[in-house]
């Protein structure tokens, strides 16, 4: 999604920010511009494309400076193109925004009527116009003006060549941090674009702003009110967010999950009384008795993630579970009954409708529980109570190790509730030493890689592929069509295995791979018969099958080994070679496996 750069301070602020638009990346863009101010005006370079051609377009121009403003646009109004990309510019102002402004139509009525002429179709043109109408000599005043009169979520950078040491931040529903450094100072949309400069950071909250000089950081509300804001360490490492020797950001994430489960669950197992201790989860036992529902909330691969955790809650725990598309809870009248518990599911925590939905169920009197990955973001900071995944910083576009990193949460929480009901220390002491045997068993399955690349040759011309599982395997069969579609472009759709005579085994032919999710489980006997009904239609079958099993290899044109595991934390293991078989399918495709097109990392707009 868009991104958002700023310096001020900076010998090299072109250099400085360039940098952090590269840093911003992975999270998805069409097109990228930079700003310059100077007392002699804004110098503005725009380009449609990769961040390199911006670079290109940059070369030979006068853009020495100290401050300056950056952008990567993921076009929401108006086509990808370079009048579209930010920052644009009102006379001395520039702006650069995320978010969308609602109410721009009206307000590009009202300004073209005193004489405003915009050059772009984008609703942040009508941000810059609108400051600029607003400024009578006093910037922070002229922000704070315009934005009381703008419908809808932002996150600005704002710059005047009257004024050019300063910008002004300011959000509502779309993230900005500050960089706090000696003689210098930052502004981002995303941490990872200032932590090449400074660890020290002030994440806004909404409603907030700041203004930025080489000498200071000054916060207050957008109604003017001063507020003290705390700086926090950065924690994460700039290695963490390079590529480690791998050709992908996505190869090198699905290759770090054995890691990743284990910093997922370590410091949070109580062996000895087979229990679980979740720091960020400040319910008493009578609290965590009492929980007659859970509601989870989430979009996507953290919505798989939910689904999967419906079946542990409701079978080692006994608590009714309902997992709900984010987008669709906040627009229906959904009930919130006393003793209901809300699970905010969100790798990036900025996902614009998780974060609504959640806001909606805190509103009807839900407490709201949240799991996010990124320490600080906005669903971390708006719950009551939540649990970090740990999974360090995920940067290919498809998520992968915070799915595992998600499931292996969610079987926790499963077993903090369960042991308050259903589960005995002995069960739960039993569970939790096979989860501390998971991360060597994802690694046996991450082995298969190169056997998995050459099945992926096979298949990677084909123009669909079903995926079936039964159970807790359902979900990995969603994950697994999810991925292959994400970054392979290949028409992907996951089932329940009993469903596919119910329709898709229409579709099934010499011309049709069927990925069966076929473990060892109370269903194994039924998934046989599944396979067999491809194998009837010549359908061509790559078989995910307990280690040793020879069975459904005898039925199957290719057979990848998962080892055994309690059905509990089976996810955890069957998501591994699905993920594998579309990253290496898209990779043979030739396709753009980190930053597949017209996705973004983190969907911050409806
Ligand atoms: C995952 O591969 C996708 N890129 C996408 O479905 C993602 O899971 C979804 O947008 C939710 O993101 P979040 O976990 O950051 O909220």
């Amino acid at each position: 999604m868009c991104g958002i750069v700023g310096v001020t301070g900076s010998d090299e602020a072109l250099k400085v920010l360039l940098e952090g638009l590269r840093r911003l990346e992975y999270r998805g863009y069409d097109s990228a511009g930079v700003a310059i101010v100077r007392a002699d005006g804004q110098h503005v370079v725009k380009e449609k494309g990769k961040i390199a051609a911006l670079e290109d377009a940059c070369r030979g121009q006068d853009l020495a400076g100290s401050c300056g403003i950056a952008h990567t646009r993921w076009a929401t109004h108006g086509a990808p193109n370079r009048i579209n990309a930010h920052p644009h510019t009102a006379g001395p102002i520039s702006i650069v925004h995320n978010g969308i402004i609602e109410n721009h139509g009206a307000l590009r009525a009202r300004l073209e009527g005193k004489g405003h002429a915009f050059s772009s179709e984008t609703d942040s043109e009508v941000l810059a116009h609108l400051v600029a109408d607003f400024y009578t000599g006093d910037l922070v005043q002229a922000v704070q003006r315009a934005l009381g009169v703008v419908e809808g979520a932002f996150g600005i950078a704002v710059t005047h060549s009257d004024h050019p040491e300063m910008i002004v931040g300011a959000r509502k529903g779309s993230p900005l941090v500050v960089g706090v450094g000696e003689g210098v100072n930052f502004l981002a949309s995303d941490v990872a674009a200032v932590m090449g400069h400074t660890r020290q950071v002030i994440y806004l909250d909404d409603g907030e702003m700041v203004v930025l000089t080489p000498g200071g950081v000054h916060t207050t509300t957008i109604d003017n009110e001063e507020i003290t804001k705390e700086i926090q360490e950065i924690t994460w490492d700039l290695d963490q967010i390079q590529k480690g020797g791998y050709q992908h950001f996505m190869l090198k994430e699905i290759f770090e999950q054995p890691q990743t489960i284990r910093d997922s669950f370590r410091g949070r197992i109580l062996a000895d009384s087979g229990d679980v201790k979740l720091g960020g989860i400040e319910l008493t036992d009578w609290e965590l008795r009492n929980i007659r529902r859970i509601i989870i909330l989430a979009c996507g691969t953290s919505w798989h993630a939910g689904l999967v955790g419906e079946y542990l809650l409701e079978e080692y725990a006994g608590i009714p579970v309902e997992v709900e598309y984010a987008s669709e809870f906040r627009y229906r009248s959904p009930i919130i009954e006393p003793g209901t518990l809300c699970l905010a599911i969100s790798q990036s925590g900025e996902t614009i409708d998780t974060l609504e939905a959640m806001r909606e169920a805190k509103r009807k009197g839900a407490k709201v529980l949240g799991i996010t990955n990124v320490v600080g973001s906005t669903i971390a900071r708006e719950t009551e109570c939540g649990v970090y995944i740990h999974a360090g910083p995920e940067i290919g576009v498809a998520s992968t190790k915070a799915f595992t990193s998600q499931v292996t949460i969610l079987g926790l929480l499963t077993l903090l509730l369960g042991r308050r009901t259903l589960i005995s220390a002995d069960r739960g002491a039993q569970i939790l030493q096979e989860l501390e045997m998971i991360p060597a068993k994802v690694q046996r399955v991450l082995d298969q890689s190169e056997a998995i690349r050459k099945i992926a040759e096979v298949y990677a011309g084909h123009r669909n592929c079903l995926y079936l599982g039964r159970g807790v395997n359902f979900p990995i069969a969603l994950e697994g069509a999810l991925k292959l579609k994400e970054i392979s472009y290949i028409h992907a759709e996951g089932y329940p295995a009993a469903e596919m005579k119910h329709g898709p085994i229409a579709l099934i032919d010499p011309e049709m791979p069927v990925v069966v999710i076929a473990i060892k489980d109370g269903s194994y006997d039924k998934i046989v018969g599944n396979v067999q009904e491809v194998r009837a239609r010549d359908g061509k079958i790559i078989a995910i099958v307990t280690e040793g099993d020879e069975e459904i290899a005898a039925l199957s044109d290719h057979v990848i080994t998962i080892p055994e595991t309690t059905n509990f934390w089976t996810p955890l293991l069957s998501v591994i070679p699905l993920q594998l078989l579309a990253y290496h399918i898209a990779v043979i495709r030739g396709e753009d496996v980190d930053q597949p097109r017209n996705l973004a990392k983190a969907v911050t707009v409806e």
